[in-house]
This record gives C-alpha cells, sequence and structure tokens, in this order.
C-alpha cells in the first residue's frame, strides 16, 4: 500500500483529521470557554504586535502574572515566604521573596523604543528563516529543519520537527508575528489525535509528532490538495519516540499566551484538552519508582542511540517545564481537578528527587568516593547502589572548585557523569533546581569555558564517548564519532536557550560573550548544524548548511538580549508553595517516616 493510499485511506475515514476541515473548523470557528479569569486581560490582548525587531518591546504590553492552578487542594501546608533551605546538609541558602525578587513580568512601566541596528549576520538570518516558513493551504504553518540548496538528499530535514521549530517560534514572536506560532500550535494539535500504528502497536493517545510534512496528493485528474503528514517515529531513523514533542509544545503554548497576550488559544476546549492528554501520557501509572519520566533511547534533541535511555536530565526538565506550564494554563474544574493535583504533586516529587539526586560537584563526587554500598534500608544513604569505582578518572580533574551541575542520568546502580547541556539549561530556566544550583552550573560553564563554548557554543554534552565506550554505549555509530553531532558536537542552536538561563541569573554578559563568538562564524560557513573536534573548531562531517533552528537560534538569542522584559516572560523563578507539598502525606503520620523528612535535606525554618 503506498504512504499516499494509506494517507488518503485516513483521510476518508477521518475527515476532521484532514486539512481542509481542520483548516476551516479551527480557524474559522474560535471556541472561547469564556471564564472570569480572562476578562481583565482581554482588552490587553487586542494590542499586541510590534512591527519591527530592531524595536525593543514596549514594557506597557506586558501582562500581569496569571493565576496559578494551586487552589487545588494539594498536601501542602501553609505557604511562608521566608525560609532555610539545607541541602544534603551541606548547601545554605537562605531567600528572601521580597519586592525584588518579583518577576519582572508584574512590571507596568512605560519604556522608550530603543533602536537597534541589525548587524549583517542578523539580517541574512531573517532572510533564510523567512525562507524556510512551510505553508499550508496558504498559511504560515512552521519552517523546515534545514534548507540547504546543496543538500541533495535531504532525508526529513525538509519537515517541520516541533522541537526545531521553537526558536523559530520564538524569533517570529519576539518580531511581533504571531500567526505562524498560532497556526502551527492548532494544526499540531489535530495531528495529536490521528491513530498511530506502528506494525501494529498503537503509542499511547497525546503522543505528538517528531516532525510533519505538508504534502500535495492528487484527488483525481485535475485537482490535488495539500495534507499534513506526521511522523510520530512509525519512519523515523530508529523509530525512536518523540518525548520531547508535547513537552515543547506545551512550553510553545505558553510561551505563545504571554508574549502575545492572546490567552484565548490556550483557553479553547480543543487546546484544554490537548494539555490534558499530555499530561495524562506523562503521568499515567507504571512501575516506576522515581518522579522522573522513564524514556527510551534517543527521545529527544538526542534522537539516535547515545547511552540516554532510562530518565534523562533533557526530558526531565522538559517535562518539569511543561508541568509548570500546564499548572498556569489548566483552567479549574471538576473534569480537571484530579489532574491538576497529580500535577502539583510530580512537580514536587520530581524537583526534590533532581536537586537531592543529581546534583554533583566537588563535595558531592567526595561523598560518592566514600560511599558504602549494598546498603538495605530505607534510609541508606547510597540509595541507588552507585559504585564508587563508577566515577569517571576525567572528573576528578575536570569539576571545578567552584560550581557543579546535574547529572545526565541516574538508575540503580548507575550514574551517568556526562554534563548535558541542555537539561542543565532547562533546569536553570524553570527553576527545577535550586536558585544555589542554578548559579552553580553557569559558575561550572565559567570555569568550563573552554570545553562548553570553544570556538562555537554550545556542546551538546562534555565529554565524548571515546573508544570501547564509543563501541558499546552507541553501536559504533559512524555519525557520532567522539567530538562528533550528538557525541559531544557543538550545536549552535543551544545558544538562544543558555541566554535565557543566563539572562535568569542576572549575567546576560556570559550569553553576549558566546553570541560574539557564535556571529564571528555562523554566517561565514553557512549556518551550520553542528560544529565537530574537542573546540568546536570544525563544521560538522555530516552537518546541515542553512540549519533552521541555528539560525533562529541566534536570532532569538539576540531579540531576548534586547528584551529583558520578555525574556522574563519565559522562564519562573522558585516557587514556595510546590516546596511545601508532599504527595505520599505521611509526614505528619507516625505510621511510618516519610522518606523526605527522613532524608533532611529540605528544613524549613519559618
Ligand atoms: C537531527 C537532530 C534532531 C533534530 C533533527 C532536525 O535528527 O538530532 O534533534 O530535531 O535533526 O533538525
Amino acid at each position: 500500500m503506498s504512504a499516499i493510499y494509506l494517507l488518503r485511506k485516513i483521510a476518508t475515514k477521518t475527515p476532521s483529521r484532514f486539512h481542509r476541515s481542520l483548516f476551516f473548523s479551527t480557524f474559522s470557528k474560535e471556541s472561547k470557554p469564556d471564564s472570569p479569569r480572562t476578562n481583565s486581560i482581554r482588552h490587553l490582548a487586542s494590542q499586541r504586535f510590534v512591527p519591527s525587531s530592531i524595536y525593543r518591546f514596549p514594557q506597557s504590553k506586558i501582562l500581569p502574572n496569571r493565576k496559578f492552578s494551586t487552589s487545588v487542594e494539594t498536601n501542602s501546608s501553609d505557604k511562608s515566604f521566608e525560609r532555610i533551605h539545607v541541602q544534603s546538609g551541606t548547601i545554605l541558602e537562605r531567600i528572601h521573596k521580597n519586592e525584588e525578587e518579583e518577576t519582572v513580568s508584574k512590571v507596568n512601566v512605560e519604556t522608550e523604543r530603543v533602536v537597534r541596528e541589525e548587524s549583517e549576520a542578523e539580517k541574512e538570518a531573517w532572510r533564510i528563516l523567512e525562507n524556510a516558513v512551510v505553508r499550508y493551504c496558504g498559511s504560515p504553518v512552521g519552517t523546515v529543519a534545514a534548507n540547504d540548496p546543496g543538500d541533495k538528499m535531504p532525508l526529513n530535514y525538509d519537515q517541520v520537527f516541533i522541537r526545531d521549530f521553537v526558536p523559530s517560534a520564538l524569533a517570529f514572536l519576539l518580531k511581533g508575528e504571531g500567526d505562524i506560532v498560532r497556526n502551527f500550535l492548532l494544526h499540531t494539535l489535530q495531528l495529536q489525535s490521528w491513530e498511530k500504528t506502528v506494525d501494529c502497536y498503537s503509542p499511547g493517545q497525546g503522543l505528538m509528532p517528531a516532525s510533519f510534512k505538508v504534502r500535495t496528493v492528487a484527488l483525481d485528474e485535475n485537482t490535488t490538495e495539500e495534507v499534513l503528514d506526521p511522523d510520530f517515529g512509525e519512519s523515523a531513523i530508529g523509530r525512536v519516540a518523540p518525548v520531547d514533542s508535547g513537552l515543547w509544545w506545551i512550553i510553545l503554548l505558553r510561551a505563545y499566551g504571554k508574549i502575545t497576550g492572546d490567552f484565548s488559544l490556550q483557553e479553547r476546549i480543543d487546546v484544554q484538552t490537548g494539555i490534558k492528554l499530555i499530561m495524562n501520557l506523562c503521568l499515567a501509572d507504571g512501575f516506576d519508582m522515581f518522579p522522573t519520566l522513564l524514556v527510551t533511547d534517543g527521545s529527544c534533541m538526542i534522537d539516535r542511540r547515545m547511552g540516554i535511555h532510562g530518565h534523562p536530565l533533557e526530558i526531565q526538565s522538559l517535562f518539569y517545564s511543561a508541568l509548570r506550564c500546564s499548572r498556569e494554563m489548566l483552567s479549574v474544574n471538576d473534569s480537571s481537578k484530579n489532574l491538576v493535583r497529580a500535577i502539583n504533586n510530580r512537580l514536587s516529587a520530581l524537583s526534590f528527587h533532581i536537586r537531592e539526586y543529581y546534583w554533583v560537584d566537588i563535595k558531592k563526587i567526595n561523598e560518592i568516593y566514600r560511599y558504602k554500598t549494598e546498603e538495605y534500608s530505607t534510609d541508606a544513604t547510597n540509595k541507588f547502589n552507585i559504585y564508587p569505582e563508577q566515577i569517571p578518572p576525567w572528573l576528578m580533574d575536570w569539576i571545578p572548585e567552584q560550581g557543579g551541575y546535574l547529572l545526565g542520568n541516574l538508575q540503580p546502580a548507575h550514574m551517568d557523569f556526562r554534563f548535558f547541556t541542555l537539561g542543565n539549561f532547562w533546569s536553570i530556566v524553570s527553576s527545577l533546581a535550586t536558585p544555589k544550583q542554578n548559579e552553580a552550573i553557569l559558575n561550572l560553564i565559567e570555569a568550563k569555558w573552554d570545553d562548553i563554548i570553544g570556538n562555537m557554543p554550545l556542546k551538546i554534552c562534555y565529554p565524548a564517548l571515546e573508544y570501547d565506550d564509543w563501541r558499546i554505549i552507541t553501536g559504533s555509530d559512524p555519525k557520532n564519532t567522539p567530538w562528533s553531532y550528538h557525541n559531544s558536537g557543538s550545536w549552535p542552536t543551544l545558544l538562544w536557550q543558555f541566554t535565557l538561563a543566563c539572562m535568569k541569573m542576572g549575567r546576560p554578559e556570559l550569553a553576549e560573550k558566546a553570541l560574539a563568538v557564535a556571529e564571528k562564524r555562523l554566517l561565514a560557513d553557512r549556518w551550520p548544524e553542528y560544529y565537530d573536534t574537542r573546540s568546536g573548531k570544525f563544521i560538522g562531517k555530516q552537518s546541515r548548511l542553512y540549519q533552521t533552528w541555528t539560525v533562529a537560534g541566534f536570532l532569538t538569542s539576540k531579540l531576548l538580549l534586547a528584551n529583558p522584559e520578555m525574556a522574563s516572560l519565559l522562564f519562573w523563578e522558585e516557587d514556595y508553595e510546590l516546596l511545601d507539598i508532599c504527595a505520599c502525606g505521611l509526614r505528619k503520620s507516625d505510621r511510618k517516616k516519610c522518606s523526605r523528612v527522613a532524608a533532611k535535606t529540605q528544613i524549613l525554618v519559618r
């Protein structure tokens, strides 16, 4: 059966999934479930966009923060605004939540528009980005992954990838163009409800595709029509499940609302259902002993075998961000209150788990070095039975005195000590890690600048798997040879996430420095997908040129730095309510000790 035939067959069976009905039904009818919380902001939503990227976004357009879904009952005790956290008995933090720490988004001050000259690289980047736009029935719906005219074998790089589109979307939003993002969010939402089958097996409802393509199919001799053809992993190399797609979709949905002020999109019933489907899929009960998401290898940006199966940090930090977004966006009613409660409990458990068990710095490594093993009890110190011999020799020399980072992965008797960039950045952006840990991650990057930034920001992970590790862990993958591609190649697209993390931590100068390194080369090198070698000196062996998320990541970094108020809408501060929630409900019971309390890692002083 040909692919086209299959498409047609599905289209006939499920007309609502087909583009035309989809386009008209989705866009002509605005379903706006009215809720009281939206009325106050609706008038602001009409005065949205700034016409040009060379202007700073006027602060008067910044909307007040919206109500969070914490009104649903949790196991939380009372809220306090000042407390002391003791992490593993070592990190002492006094946190004052005062007016200075309120997010800038609450500020409503008129600032003058500052005209900024675009560099040659920026002008060219905008040209490439506009050229990468994919249209569907005449409307922009996304951007292709790469648009290299010299590439004779584009594979699936001519498709719109969900994760790749995020920096494009942000660049457009920050420029004042919201339509393409809105269209993208609504069309991918429709794809979510496709019946997908891989070898007669259907993955969970709510799964978002990794990518989609607009195809033209012949209806008869004279008529053609366009269809959206998604890939849920059934065609992708290695048949990898795109776990991150749904998480990115939720993150982008929130960003769209925050930047444009058009909250009506996230309030639509179909959009609310989309959020719920993704959350239900992520929060489904399984055999898990940990609050982290259990996934296969290749389920995120690193979409090939790289030994990240299990509980990789990248997925956990995107999961945490998506949980926080959903908590903000879900309307609380009888049908959603249980889900909102589950989200609150998971947020709390997840941040505790990551902060406590994923964190490494010189002190923690020394602790692991002296671990006793085979401890059988609920209050074991070495809970995951980590053998000290696992500490890789490179780490002993590499770890700086100042700074630390979150581990790549944690499983029974297994710690992946590699530094994974995206996961660490999103932990900062979403406040998955503590404020001190967030600061320490940036300190580590500063101390290890040559390893992580070098000649091209940013290394996807550090260090590379070499020799037997490469052979056994990647399965001798010729694309992922040491210091190439996912195996410690340098990916300029990660710049925008670095910029956001630096801005959140009040250190934009670090991002500016990295951006300057990139700007020196990207235009001349024709916007490669990735760079190779220890210091990112060479354009990657099999790197695509004119890679859209390289272009968009660069532009988004520029725009974020020029519009700090807009950037502040995209990150989260510490949430004090979440720290109080303990899902197990045993804290006050003397029947059995709550392991979190027993761990004595968070001491709350009121
Ligand atoms: C590669 C990357 C993946 C990206 C895709 C499209 O497969 O590993 O992260 O989404 O290319 O650019």
